[in-house]
């Protein structure tokens, strides 16, 4: 018992696999991305293991700038989302940053929920002044799966504008880069995407973003 959970075995059988099966598509494929990574795509989505972010977008390595954390959040004091959004704004210089949540997320359920839930109350909480500020338009939703949801796409129309009020991306737009940033929602009942057409590419569209009516 205790050697296996030592040794995960199966996982670096699975690697083994996924190392051949590749090379022998594309034979360069690792001595290629050993070079360098050149991503144009930030994804910022949820740590919930049914939302692995270049499986639902079907691409490979070396496309996809990842950070994840629980319920998707882009918070100003946050060093780590904020370490990633520089670099790979600055560095790789990416063209899209996609904020992706989802719907039947745990943080939004955890945040509609009166349930006292430890420490983690204190990362939910910023999920929950989002259903603070648009309490009107959640509350007068009757179903509480319909509520869920249009919180968990009001979420991400936050971070989409948490990311654009970043020192990172208004420095971006000010020099000229083209970036632009996206707002996503997924369904892992069906595996499919959808945009939630808030797209913004520059400083004078987040102002013009009104999610809903309030
Ligand atoms: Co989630």
């Amino acid at each position: 018992m205790e050697a296996a959970l030592k040794k995960l075995q199966q996982l670096f059988e699975n690697n083994r696999r996924w190392v051949e099966k590749v090379t022998q598509e594309d034979p360069e494929f690792f001595k290629r991305l050993s070079r360098q990574q050149k991503p144009e795509i930030l994804w910022i989505g949820c740590s919930d293991s049914r939302v692995p972010a270049n499986q639902i977008v079907g691409l490979p390595p070396g496309e996809v700038f990842v950070h994840r954390n629980v319920g998707n959040l882009v918070v100003h004091s946050d060093l780590n989302c904020l370490a990633v959004l520089q670099f790979s704004v600055e560095v790789l210089k990416v063209k899209h940053i996609i904020v992706c949540g989802h719907y039947r997320c745990g943080a939004i359920a955890g945040a509609l929920s009166q349930a006292r839930l430890g420490m983690i109350e204190n990362w939910i909480g910023h999920i929950a002044d989002v259903r603070e500020k648009y309490s009107a338009y959640i509350d007068s939703e009757p179903d509480s799966v319909e509520r869920e949801n249009r919180l968990s796409e009001l979420n991400v129309v936050e971070q989409v504008i948490n990311v654009c009020s970043t020192s990172v991306v208004k420095d971006a737009w000010e020099r000229g880069a083209p970036l632009a940033v996206h707002g996503w929602i997924y369904d892992v009942a069906d595996g499919l995407l959808r945009d939630l057409n808030c797209c913004v590419t520059s400083r004078s569209e987040v102002q013009a973003l009104q999610p809903v009516p309030r």
